[in-house]
């Protein structure tokens, strides 16, 4: 196991941000010996710390600070258990995350089916504080813990054919209060060009604030797409499909004059019901502006010859 489980974390072990922000100063510091002496119980600071130490540092430096880790696991968007913020927090805890297993099938030489213990092993975790944008107007700063799901897709050698990926997530009603309301066409699916897919920004992501991904935030494994509204991000995944045509994506097929298939942050593209150019970083009072690509500006060259607004 690479990272810790939730059930291995007691509610006393989890980090303030601003402490979460210092532990690698601690840790090189030999901080972690002086605050265990002080009685002080840290996520690294016990069987986990081999694990933790495994994930490499952020590459993605951004300065923004990080939203609490009570905010990131209690303000969620997880329709399939319930379409208010706090109703992720209090269903998910039905999902069962093991055994868990991802098809990846399609377009590709050589499909096959990952347990979510060898997924997670597939390629080196990485520690990434990436800008999230909800489409509501919102926004959070995460400290991911996965990999890019390129690794991913090369283990299944893409054709030539592929052009798009599939994601289709867990529709399990047993579980899932949600699946009673057609809010949505169940499963939940979205879908990436497949250069966008094999974008290094594009994570496949198990984990957050060095845990294991709580299921409210879309354990055991979900997709994180920093430059896209947060809708892209599909959660519990449980297959991933190499296509040649677009793909039908949860959102379009609810309301496509209000969600495109490309969903790009772009605050010069208004949702039809409200503008989209400022934003409410969660735990400040001011709004800020929202950058286009959300501020990841190398993505731009993907979209080089693209109509934006047409292609929203
Ligand atoms: N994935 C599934 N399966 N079901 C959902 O309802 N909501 C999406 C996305 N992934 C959703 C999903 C939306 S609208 C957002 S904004 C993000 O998850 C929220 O992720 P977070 O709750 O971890 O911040």
């Amino acid at each position: 196991m690479l990272i810790r489980r939730p059930a291995d974390v007691l509610p006393s072990e989890i980090t303030s941000p601003e402490l979460y922000a210092r532990r690698r100063e601690f840790l090189r510091e030999g901080g972690r010996l002086a605050l265990a002496a002080a009685g002080l119980a840290l996520p690294w600071a016990d069987a986990g710390a081999a694990a933790l130490a495994n994930v490499q540092p952020n590459r993605m430096k951004i300065a923004d600070a990080p939203t609490r880790l009570k905010d990131i696991t209690t303000y969620n968007n997880y329709y399939e258990f319930g379409v208010e913020k706090g109703e992720p927090a209090e269903n998910a805890h039905r999902l069962r995350t093991r055994p868990w297993t991802v098809s990846v099938e399609g377009l590709c030489n050589k499909p096959r089916r990952f347990g979510i213990e060898e997924l997670m092993k597939l390629a080196p975790l990485e520690e990434r504080l990436y800008r999230m944008r909800c489409v509501e107007g919102w926004s959070m700063v995460i400290p991911w813990v996965g990999y890019p799901l390129s690794a991913l897709l090369r283990a299944v050698e893409p054709q030539g054919s592929a052009k798009f990926v599939e994601f289709t997530t867990l529709a399990d009603a047993k579980v899932m209060p949600g699946l009673r309301y057609a809010v949505l066409d169940w499963p939940y699916t979205e879908g990436l060009r497949l250069d966008e897919a094999l974008h290094p920004l594009t994570l496949l992501t198990m984990g957050l604030y060095g845990q294991e991904l709580l299921p409210q935030n879309g354990a055991p494994v979900r997709l994180v797409v920093p430059w896209k509204y947060g809708f892209k991000g599909a959660k519990s995944i449980v297959r991933i499909r190499l296509t040649e045509q677009m793909p039908a994506t949860a959102w379009n097929k609810a309301a496509a004059h209000e969600y495109g298939f490309y969903s790009n942050v772009n605050p010069n593209v208004p949702h039809p019901r409200w503008d989209q150019d400022s934003e409410r970083r969660i735990g400040e009072l001011t709004k800020r502006k929202t950058l286009l690509f959300n501020g990841y500006d190398e993505v731009a060259s993907l979209y080089t010859g693209m109509d934006l607004r047409k292609n929203f």
